[in-house]
């Protein structure tokens, strides 16, 4: 049995780690003894499990940490500490706390403090320690009522009914958008800062926190979020460390403006939701992640409440730590467009290195999980993340739905995509059930699929002699993909559309550069739709008369050059306004070279990953750029 010594001095390690981990938050040893001794934890752990008393210090119950029908758990309440017979989960209140709710040492310390009335203590601080500690409870608490205007403002002011409005229209209701501290901040150019500086706070604390921005102008501070929806981010406790900002009007860019890298907020340290989240995923034992602010709300909405955000960027090293504290599973719900899919390998690549459970939530191509929770509805989306796949059977899947299984030729290019996935599979019940996956595909036996995987046997002959001429019916690889017949509704937006025509309405408003980015690009490649496509061919010699040459019959074409037009009116055609639409542009094309080489050879896709990192960091360093120069 865990002795009372050896829980205190595991909890004493984590204190100490947490204590690296947040500088400032330390408290004194005699402050958690307190905290010990005040707590009850038979009471604490029976809102848990049921417990029994058995024998003359001890409670039994159902372990909390694992499924069992036997009681194994045990509870000592004059040593505070549990053991469980079963799984060996063992601890005192600090640690149950830590495990149950997900949170580190010092927020449990703090949360048992609150619910049992301990005043904590600080550890004696130097003088530097103590100036650290009250800036960045200054800057924190700045943070907060900056956060806390925003809320308002979204729900009360009539400057905001078209962000209300826009909320609803993506079907995310009020209640759900409170939990998240949704807020919006209002156009004017220092609502913020003066706001600020009347309750006492100075320029230079306003800059720290990111919410204001020098003008390179005339050097004077100005709010930085300005006519946006806000989705605050806050670290694991809760606490505000930034924001990101959604445009509202549609020639606003960027579409998401996020708070710069400073003293409080670092991209790429946090996960978006991971506050409310947290306990959750802790009790789920699963966590959910997926890319955008919307997508994380819209899915707690639905009830899926363990959900988090990655924040559209690539997933760091830190956040794949965040998420192994929350929860042992992971299920991956990506985007099911080229880009989100590429994340998600990356993703995955990323979180394989722990000792996490990996599945993937397949998306309908070209949906991200906000438009399902609005367009299907919750229970359709409850039941895509109940239908998770574990990550190898989806690259198995993916590979069997990006090939052309008819030909000889496919089989055996599906065949060698797949080996390197079955190379790394241990002889397992999974991977029978995925050789006899494959085998029905490709329509040969188990045993000859088994061995062409390995590698061996004479792969192209017997391939090609097992050929049987088939239709594409029930059989269509893209019905795995999807995870359920895909409905065949065009999204209003077409992103790529809207891409396109947004660089073609640029270059209308911004004729002398747009006709040089034009005649730079190779057509085909950067154009999908053969609508855009014509009016790029057409605008490339006409730029400075849109409308002049067009053929009298072809309504839709002059119907779209007319729209161009208009949308041009309404744009500020700066320099890098069409940089950043040609950067955007360039991306779109990456996605869609990397989604036509994944099926073909793994190297191209590298590179092309390479590029597309490389225009992604372009058009960051493009919108710090423009935001420096308002
Ligand atoms: P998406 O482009 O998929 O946006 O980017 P979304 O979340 O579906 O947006 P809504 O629903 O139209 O509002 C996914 C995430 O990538 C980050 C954001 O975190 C966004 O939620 N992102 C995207 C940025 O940080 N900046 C951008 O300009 C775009
Ligand atoms: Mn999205």
């Amino acid at each position: 049995m865990v002795t009372h010594a050896a829980a205190a001095r595991a909890s004493m390690r984590r204190g100490q780690r947490d204590r690296l981990a947040f500088s400032g938050v330390a408290f004194t040893d005699d402050s958690k003894d307190r905290v010990r001794d005040a707590v009850d934890i038979v009471e604490l752990i029976s809102a848990r499990t049921e417990l029994r008393r058995s024998g003359p210090d001890g409670f039994m119950g159902r372990c909390p940490f694992h499924e069992e029908r036997t009681a194994s758990f045990s509870v000592s309440p004059s040593k505070k500490v549990y053991y469980c017979f079963g799984c060996q989960a063992r601890g005192d209140v600090f640690t149950f706390v830590q495990e149950t709710e997900g949170v580190d040492f010092t927020a449990a310390l703090e949360l048992l403090a609150e619910r049992y009335r301990v005043t904590l203590e600080r550890e004696a601080e130097n003088p530097e320690q103590v100036r650290r500690r009250e800036r960045r409870d200054r800057l924190l608490a700045l943070l907060a009522r900056t956060s806390n205007y925003y809320i308002e403002v979204l729900w009360r002011s009539g400057q905001a009914e078209r962000a209300r409005e826009y909320l609803r229209s993506r079907g995310l209701q009020e209640e759900v958008l409170r939990d998240f501290r949704v807020g919006f901040a209002p156009s004017g150019y220092d609502h913020v800062l003066l706001g600020s500086q009347r309750a006492g706070y100075t320029e230079a604390e306003l800059r720290a926190t990111g919410l204001t921005t020098i003008s390179q102008q005339n050097g004077r501070p100005y709010d930085r979020f300005r006519e946006r929806i806000v989705f605050p981010l806050a670290d694991g406790r809760g606490r505000v460390l930034g924001f990101g900002a959604r445009a509202l009007r549609e020639n606003q860019r960027p579409k998401y403006l996020n708070t710069a890298d400073g003293e409080i907020y670092h991209k790429g340290r946090h996960l978006y939701g991971a506050d409310v989240a947290r306990a959750h995923a802790a009790r789920a034992g699963v966590v959910i992640l997926c890319e955008g602010y919307t997508d994380v709300i819209a899915l707690h909405q639905a009830g899926l409440r363990h959900a988090v955000g990655s924040m559209g960027t690539a997933l760091t090293d830190d956040q794949v730590g965040e998420l192994a504290r929350l929860a042992p599973t992971v299920l991956l719900a990506h985007d099911g467009d080229p880009s989100g899919q590429e994340a998600l390998a990356k993703a995955a690549e990323l979180i394989a290195s722990r000792r996490l459970e990996l599945r993937v939530v397949q998306l309908p191509a070209g949906r991200d999980p906000a438009d399902l929770v609005q367009h299907e509805g919750s229970e359709a989306v409850a039941e895509l993340v109940q239908r998770a796949v574990p990550f190898v059977r989806f690259r198995v899947e993916r590979v069997l739905a990006g090939g052309d299984l008819r030909t000889p030729e496919g089989r055996d290019a599906a065949l060698q995509a797949l080996r390197p996935v079955f190379a790394g599979l241990p002889p397992s019940v999974m991977q029978q059930e995925l050789v006899r996956l494959v085998a029905s595909r490709l329509e040969l036996s188990e045993a000859l699929t088994s061995s062409l995987l390995a590698g061996a046997g004479p792969a192209a002959g017997a391939a090609a002699s097992m050929a049987t001429a088939r239709g594409r019916g029930g059989e269509d690889g893209n019905e795995a993909a999807a995870g359920r017949p895909a409905p065949v509704r065009r999204s209003p937006l077409d992103r790529r559309e809207q891409t396109e025509r947004h660089f073609l309405a640029l270059c209308v408003a911004r004729p002398e550069g747009g006709a040089a980015a034009l005649a730079a690009l190779d057509l085909d490649a950067y154009f999908t739709g053969p609508l855009e496509r014509r009016a790029a061919g057409h605008l490339r010699a006409r730029l400075a008369a849109p409308r002049e040459g067009l053929d009298p019959d072809d309504v839709e074409l002059a119907q779209l050059i007319d729209e161009l037009a208009v949308r041009a009116g309404a744009l500020e055609p700066t320099a890098m306004a069409l940089e950043l639409e040609s950067l955007q542009l360039d991306l779109a094309r990456i996605d869609r070279q990397m989604q036509a080489a994944r099926v073909e050879r793994s190297g191209e896709v590298a590179a092309l990953a390479a590029e597309r990192d490389r225009v992604r960091r372009a058009v960051e360093d493009a919108i710090e750029r423009v935001m420096g120069e308002v």
